[in-house]
C-alpha cells in the first residue's frame, strides 16, 4: 500500500519503534528527522555541530534548518512510493511547509497517527532507552532487553544511552512538545486525517493496532 503517514506524539511516545515496524509492514521510507540530526552529530558535519546545541538543550532545531533538510529528503526517489514521517512536523510553522512541499510534489497526507501515552510512562521509556551505535536498533533495559547487556541483538554493536535522555532534558522536551507540537492534533483533526492511537501496552499490540486503524482510515 502506497501511503504518506506523519507519526506524532510526546518523546518516548515510541514513534521510532513503530516506525520501524510500519515502514516494514507498508513498505514505505522511514524519515526522522531525530535521527538524520544524530547520524551528523556523530558524523560532526556543520548541521550537527548546530543541531547539537538545541537538542541537548531539549528545544527544537531551527525552522530554517529543519525544513531545508526535509525539502531535500522528501526531493529524494525512495520517498515516491510513501513514506512515514517521524519527528517532523513539530510546530506550526514545519506543518504549513510540509503542505507546501507535498504541494510542490503534486501529493498529500493519507494520514497522522497520533501515539498517545501518559507522562509517568514516557519518562520510564525514556530512562530504560538504549539505541545501537550500529544499526540505530531500539531497546529497552526492563521491556525490551538484550540477551547481553550493552550489546545490540541485531548487529553485534554496542547501545548507548542519549545524552538528551536526561531527567531535566527529558522535562523540557515534554514542556516543547505541549507548547509547540501538541496544537497539531488540532490543525489534522480539522483536516480530517487525524487517527488517535492508544500507544500504551506491548510493542506488537501497539504495532498490530497501528496497522490496523491505519488500513481503516486509508481505506
Ligand atoms: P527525536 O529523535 O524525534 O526525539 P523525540 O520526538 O523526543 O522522540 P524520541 O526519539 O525520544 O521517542 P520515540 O517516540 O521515538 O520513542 P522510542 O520509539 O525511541 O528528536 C530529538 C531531538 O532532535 C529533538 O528534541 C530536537 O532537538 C531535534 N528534532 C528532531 N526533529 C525535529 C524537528 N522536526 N524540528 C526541530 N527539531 C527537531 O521509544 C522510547 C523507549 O520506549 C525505547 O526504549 C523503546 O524500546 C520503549 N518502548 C517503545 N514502545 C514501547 C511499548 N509499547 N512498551 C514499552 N516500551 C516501549
Amino acid at each position: 500500500m502506497k501511503l504518506r503517514v506523519v507519526l506524532v506524539g510526546p518523546p518516548g511516545a515510541g514513534k521510532g519503534t513503530q516506525a520501524q515496524f510500519l515502514s516494514e509492514q507498508f513498505d514505505i521510507v522511514q524519515v526522522s528527522t531525530g535521527d538524520i540530526f544524530r547520524a551528523n552529530v556523530g558524523n560532526g558535519t556543520t548541521l550537527g555541530l548546530e543541531a547539537k546545541k538545541y537538542m541537548d538543550a531539549g528545544e527544537l532545531v531551527p525552522d530554517s534548518v529543519t525544513i531545508a533538510m526535509v525539502r531535500d529528503r522528501l526531493a529524494e526517489a525512495d520517498v515516491r512510493h510513501g513514506f512515514l514521517l517521524d519527528g517532523f512536523p513539530r510546530n506550526a510553522e514545519q506543518a504549513a511547509a510540509l503542505d507546501t512541499l507535498l504541494g510542490e510534489l503534486d501529493t498529500e497526507l493519507d494520514a497522522v497517527l497520533e501515539m498517545q501515552v501518559d507522562n509517568d510512562e514516557i519518562i520510564r521509556r525514556l530512562a530504560g532507552r538504549r539505541t545501537c551505535h550500529g544499526c540505530g536498533q531500539i531497546w529497552h533495559v526492563d521491556y525490551d532487553p538484550t540477551q547481553v547487556e550493552g550489546t545490540c541483538d541485531a548487529c553485534g554493536g554496542e547501545l548507548y544511552q542519549r545524552e538528551d535522555d536526561q531527567p531535566g532534558t527529558i522535562r523540557r522536551r515534554l514542556e516543547v512538545y505541549d507548547e509547540q507540537t501538541a496544537p497539531l492534533v488540532r490543525y489534522y483533526s480539522e483536516r480530517a486525517l487525524l487517527v488517535p492511537l492508544d500507544a500504551t501496552g506491548d510493542v506488537e499490540d501497539v504495532t498490530a493496532r497501528a496497522i490496523e486503524a491505519l488500513k481503516r482510515a486509508t481505506s
